[in-house]
């Protein structure tokens, strides 16, 4: 009985892991995403046009959701997307997005000037004019900028500043208007053209943490140093009782 209950279990487990991968085959989205290089970089990481996103480390049924929308030419359209997607059928979408979403992103840089003020955009609710509170980005693309993947809140942290910038400014007028909810166009109705630049700026360089990283080795190696000077428990312990056999004989010798 135990064993049919072990068999059935691991079947299970064996069939969910057969639907993931039956979502989109990585190998055959790297072979389409020839097409999609130029723009988006081989690796999803962008090329030297920042109006251009990187892809990269971005959430499969984030990508597969906008190709659907750019291919419908509704509420998210571009003269270059809506023309690339409707070339693609629905297994090309979650294969490419197999593939991108398994190559891992560049990090940006923030803007030191306008990464103060990004970061309070980022992290405070907004409240409007009849007191009603707003949730934070931070709220919903999370405290590293990573989304939410089982909610579908996109990946930012990295992402490209002019892209981010557009994306808001989008949202702000409609012209970008797939967002459940109204989410999106809500938020950033209550956004000035500075706060878009400045929380775009933060965003590109979120998860940059090549400044932290010569204060953490100086950090590691105080440590390793008082380590070595300063005794440990047992080293203490074995002085202790050397100390205490030399008192014993000092005295015995009186
Ligand atoms: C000629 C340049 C070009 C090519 C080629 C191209 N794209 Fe794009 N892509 C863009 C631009 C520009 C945008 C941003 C559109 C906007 O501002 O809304 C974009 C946006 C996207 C987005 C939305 C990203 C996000 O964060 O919301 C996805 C997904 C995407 N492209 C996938 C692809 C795939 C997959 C291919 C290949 C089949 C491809 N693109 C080919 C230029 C290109
Ligand atoms: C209530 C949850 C929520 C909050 C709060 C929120 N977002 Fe979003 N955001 C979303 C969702 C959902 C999407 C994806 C919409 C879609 O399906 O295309 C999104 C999309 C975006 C995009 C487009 C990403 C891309 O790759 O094209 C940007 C940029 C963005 N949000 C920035 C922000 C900023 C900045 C804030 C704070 C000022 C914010 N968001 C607050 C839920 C939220």
């Amino acid at each position: 009985m135990k064993q049919t209950f072990f068999i059935s279990a691991i079947t299970l487990l064996l069939g969910m892991g057969q639907c993931a991968m039956a979502d989109g085959d990585i190998a055959a989205g790297k072979a389409k995403a020839v097409t999609c290089a130029g723009c988006h970089g081989p690796d999803g990481n962008g090329t030297d046009n920042p109006a251009w996103p990187k892809l990269a480390s971005q959430h499969p049924a984030y990508i597969v959701k906008q190709l659907r929308d750019f291919k419908a030419r509704e509420t998210r359209k571009d003269p270059i997307m809506s023309d690339q997607a409707a070339q693609l059928s629905e297994q090309d979408m979650l294969d490419l997005a197999a593939y991108f979403s398994r190559q891992k992103i560049k990090i940006g840089t923030a803007d030191d000037n306008l990464a103060e003020h990004g970061g309070n955009v980022y992290r405070t609710r907004i409240t409007t004019d009849s007191g009603n509170t707003i949730n934070a980005c931070i709220d919903c693309h999370g405290r590293v900028g990573a989304g939410k993947k089982n909610k579908n809140y996109p990946r930012l942290a990295g992402q490209n500043a002019a892209y981010i910038a557009k994306a808001l400014r989008d949202f702000r007028s409609g012209r970008r208007s797939n967002d459940n909810g109204k989410v999106m166009r809500m938020i950033a109705s209550h956004l000035s053209d500075d706060d878009i630049d400045a929380v775009a700026s933060y965003i590109q360089g979120m998860g940059n943490y090549s400044r932290f990283v010569w204060p953490v080795y100086i950090i590691a190696l105080l440590i390793m140093v008082a380590n070595l000077v300063s005794p440990s428990r047992q080293e203490k312990q074995i002085i202790r009782n050397l100390k205490r056999k030399q008192r014993r004989e000092s005295r015995g010798m009186q």
